[in-house]
């Protein structure tokens, strides 16, 4: 249901912004001096949501920086709870047009009644998107008489549903998620991802394209709007103070590069998360996804226009297969994980929770770390394709692996082990390699991958052993942590 208008919340709303305005104010007034801005900055501003000293104001703070820090922030920072998903609100600009399909895309990771937040919608849903499912996230019409510009209202109608969320956000909103209706997340990785940075700061988090193409005709620096991107509190206070005149500068460009430019006019940089995908590509995105950079995955885009990422399955049901493991051990989900099988001369890596790949040759972790391109790039230009290194598909037994997908995970509670299955892509047939001994991997049809522990975040790689099980057909991967300078090579 949508949400009601709270009187309340909205007076603690206006009680920020006017504490905020009158520190601008104080900023501008009292630059000079410095000993009283300390002053104020110490005693009068003991506020969760205060207004940070901010980096437009870098050379001011020095002066005063190094005793205010030790005055009051370690103090705070251990009191302070950590970072839970009641503290992140969703901004998800999405259409009335669209979320009839998109909406398959939001509620495998929408938790009702937990998650906060709202999908914004141009105009008020009609019949046919009516009841609105409990499952969905309440929905927010957007108000016509935001800004007093008529042009480009899409664009701007993230800012509007920014400031919407900003008036309904409760007291302990700490960041501000915003996100297209087709972006997947995987909460639990974003919440621990989003809890290792100071949410009092001016924070700007996201995630640039994988298209060289689209980081140079918009930047580098930007967080793409698909992947998703994250908005501390103060930069979401500090973004809509200035909001206006911004979108007068930048009128008629994307609203992601609209929050990009704005923020950066107001020293707010991007700091990226590498398990953010905005996917700028098209077809089978299975070799990107099989070596994933070694950071949780925090979110997919684009299931629209890309292949199914389980091959026999389509998109929704590939989107809610991915799903199940992220029920279990959502940290792991898509980690790479790579151990050899000598006597074969076989090279095992896995992505946890989504394939697993037999090559029949021993190739190092640098060479497998390099996703397979499988897909094909968002716009054909120029090469260099890609932000990252990939290997070309060929037809090479040696160099191309058998693909085995993920096809079912059972928790073991009582032993504290996750076993994941995964079965070989049908019609692949590879002939062995021979210059590495003619050891064919035909006869593998399962891979079974047992992990004992729980992943752990920024814990590094974890190793993996692997033997045959029943006389030739399961191979079998027990995940463990690496010996003291393991080389997989
Ligand atoms: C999140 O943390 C707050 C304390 O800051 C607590 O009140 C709240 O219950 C927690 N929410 C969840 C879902 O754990
Ligand atoms: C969410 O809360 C409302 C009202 O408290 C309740 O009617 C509804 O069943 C809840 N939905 C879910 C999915 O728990
Ligand atoms: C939020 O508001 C509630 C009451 O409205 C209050 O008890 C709580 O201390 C406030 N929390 C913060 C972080 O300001
Ligand atoms: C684990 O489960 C088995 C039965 O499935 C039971 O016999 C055993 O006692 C359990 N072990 C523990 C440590 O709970
Ligand atoms: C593994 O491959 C190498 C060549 O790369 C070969 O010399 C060796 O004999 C092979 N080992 C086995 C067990 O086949
Ligand atoms: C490879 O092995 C198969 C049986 O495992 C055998 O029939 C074939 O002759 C071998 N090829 C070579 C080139 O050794
Ligand atoms: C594959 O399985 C067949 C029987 O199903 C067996 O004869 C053959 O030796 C196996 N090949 C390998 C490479 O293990
Ligand atoms: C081996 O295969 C048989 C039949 O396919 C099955 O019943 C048995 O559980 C398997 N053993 C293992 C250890 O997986």
């Amino acid at each position: 249901m949508a949400f009601e208008n709270n009187t309340n919340i909205k007076l603690i709303k206006l009680s920020h912004i006017s504490q905020s305005l009158s520190l601008s104010t104080l900023w501008k007034s009292l630059a000079i001096s410095g000993a009283l801005l300390f002053l104020l900055h110490t005693f009068a501003f003991n506020h969760p949501h205060k207004m940070i000293t901010h980096k437009l104001f870098a050379p001011l703070d020095l002066s005063f920086s190094s005793s205010a820090i030790s005055a009051s922030s370690p103090l705070q920072t251990e009191k302070e709870p950590p970072t839970n998903i009641s503290h992140l609100m969703f901004v998800i600009v999405g259409s009335t047009r669209t979320w009839r399909y998109r909406r398959g895309y939001i509620e495998p990771w929408w938790r009702p009644n937990i998650t906060k937040g709202h999908v914004f919608l141009e105009r008020p849903p009609g019949r046919d998107l009516l009841p609105w499912p409990q499952q969905s996230p309440p929905f927010s019409v957007n108000k016509d008489s935001f800004v007093t510009i008529n042009k480009f209202k899409t664009q701007i109608r993230l800012f509007q549903s920014l400031h919407e969320s900003f008036m309904k956000a409760s007291n302990d909103t700490r960041w501000f998620v915003i996100a297209d209706d087709d972006t997947l997340f995987l909460l639990d990785n974003l919440v621990e991802a989003l809890g290792r940075y100071d949410h009092k700061k001016h924070y700007y988090i996201g995630m640039n394209s994988e298209n060289i193409w689209s980081n140079a005709i918009f930047a580098f620096d930007m967080g793409y709007g698909g992947g998703g991107y994250a908005l501390s509190y103060p930069t979401v206070e500090t973004l809509l103070n200035k909001m206006e005149e911004c979108i007068r500068r930048y009128l008629g460009v994307y609203s992601d590069l609209l929050s990009f430019r704005c923020l950066a006019d107001l020293g707010i940089d991007l700091t990226m998360e590498k398990g953010i995908h905005q996917i700028d590509l098209h077809g089978d995105i299975s070799g990107l996804l099989s070596a994933h950079p070694q950071s949780p995955l925090i979110s997919l885009h684009h299931f629209d226009v890309i292949d199914p990422i389980f091959p026999a399955m389509n998109r929704q049901e590939s989107v809610n297969h991915l799903m199940k493991t992220a029920k279990t051990d959502q940290s792991r989900v898509l980690q790479q994980t790579i151990c050899y099988q000598r006597g074969n001369n076989w090279s095992v890596s896995v992505s946890w929770g989504y394939s697993v790949h037999i090559y029949q040759s021993i190739f190092p972790r640098n060479h497998l770390k390099r996703p397979l391109e499988t897909f094909l790039p968002w716009n054909h230009v120029r090469i260099p394709l890609y932000t990252f290194n990939t290997r070309f598909v060929t037809k090479d037994p040696c160099e191309m692996p058998r693909q085995f997908f993920f096809d079912s995970v059972v928790e073991d509670k009582n032993q504290s082990s996750v076993t994941t299955m995964y079965k070989m892509k049908t019609a692949s047939s590879l002939p062995p390699c021979l210059l590495n001994g003619n050891h064919s991997a035909r006869n593998i049809s399962q891979v079974r991958v047992i992990a004992t522990t729980m992943h752990k975040m920024g814990a590094g790689i974890e190793c993996c052993d692997v033997q045959n099980v029943n006389s030739t057909e399961i191979l079998e991967v027990k995940i463990r942590a690496c010996h003291k300078d393991e080389v997989l090579a």
